[in-house]
């Protein structure tokens, strides 16, 4: 077993107008090869900062103040920016949040596809334009000559994605990071889309994490599950084990939130919300919603993510 990435001891701050605060508390999470991960967690907890530090698009007012993120054993936040615009795109392909505002309006989406195949291999245009068939029809979007000259606008939101990935998929990526794909979609569109996204990492042995607030499609999808609260990785494990043996309070609650736990119509919800990065919490920041919350304990010590059984992950006292 074989991790293509590794995140280290990951701390990100923000510069703020009176003081910095810290988004990314010592994330550590690991990506084996080949298989499809998924990190989950209420909006606001982290995930996109986590792995656009992986890519390093941060936001400007975002830096990493300690850690390593090693992708094939390489720690890449020793990489300059030149050699980091080598690897997105080409090595690690991401499909954005908001894929709808990813394509430009005023090219058609053959043009699109071809700029971004150009853009990260040395081919001609006349190849070029060959492989766009090849990814357009990798990606199911039928009736192909006639969708090369479309623009954007004439698409729906679900061949909008089906391009996106197209794109993303056009150089081979060893990695892709796909966050939130499905968010913008309706469901029956989501499920299309998701399972378009296990059959391609499955026929090309890509790695995928698949960033998500929604526990009942990644329960569909993922092979493995991280968890993140408030800046934390509150617990890791493979799916099947996660599911049938949730650890930590928060993803117990979580997965109890989900329609399928209220079949008998009690609606479970966590009680109030996440809190904002900028609120100082002493201990572990989950115990302001936390059922099994113990004083003098869970609002003193910050627990450490330990390996409470085999390969299974969780942050807390009380387990
Ligand atoms: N551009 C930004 N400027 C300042 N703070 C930000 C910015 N983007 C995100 N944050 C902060 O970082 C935290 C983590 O954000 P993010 O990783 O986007 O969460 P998630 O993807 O899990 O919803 C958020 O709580 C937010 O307050
Ligand atoms: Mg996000």
């Amino acid at each position: 077993m074989e991790n293509i990435l590794e995140i280290k001891n990951l701390n990100l701050f923000f510069r703020g107008e009176e003081s910095d605060y810290q988004a990314l508390y010592d994330v550590n999470l690991d990506f084996e090869k080949g298989k499809l991960h998924s990190i989950v967690g209420e909006s606001g907890c982290g995930k996109t900062m986590t792995v656009m530090s992986v890519i390093r698009l941060l936001p400007k007012k975002a830096y990493i103040k300690s850690g390593e993120i090693l992708f094939n054993g390489e720690n890449m936040l020793n990489l300059k920016e030149h050699e980091m615009r080598k690897i997105r795109g080409n090595k690690i392909a991401l499909i954005p949040q908001d894929p709808m505002t990813s394509l430009n309006p005023l090219y058609t989406i053959g043009n699109q596809i071809t700029e971004a195949i150009m853009a990260h291999n040395k081919v001609s245009k006349h190849q070029a334009m060959r492989k766009v068939r090849e990814v357009m029809d990798m990606v199911k979007i039928p009736d192909i000559n006639n969708k090369l000259n479309s623009y954007p606008h004439e698409f729906s939101g679900g061949m909008k994605q089906r391009v996106i990935i197209a794109m993303a998929l056009a150089c081979k990526p060893e990695l892709i990071i796909a966050d939130e794909p499905t968010t913008a979609l309706d469901v029956t569109i989501q499920k299309q889309i998701m399972d378009l996204i296990q059959e391609l990492q499955k026929e090309l042995q890509t790695t995928i994490i698949l960033i998500s607030h929604d526990l009942a499609l990644v329960s569909n999808y993922a092979d493995t599950v991280n968890v993140m609260y408030s800046g934390r990785v509150t617990e890791k494990a493979n799916s099947k084990e996660f599911f049938e043996n949730p650890m930590h309070p928060y993803s117990a609650a979580l997965i109890n939130s989900l329609p399928s736990a209220n079949a008998k119509g009690k609606l479970n919800t966590i009680n109030g919300a996440p809190p904002n990065i900028r609120e100082k919490i002493s201990g572990c920041k989950f115990h302001l919603r936390c059922e099994r919350f113990e004083k003098g304990l869970c609002d003193k010590e910050i627990p450490e993510l330990r390996e409470k059984s085999a390969n299974h992950f969780a942050a807390c006292f009380k387990i």
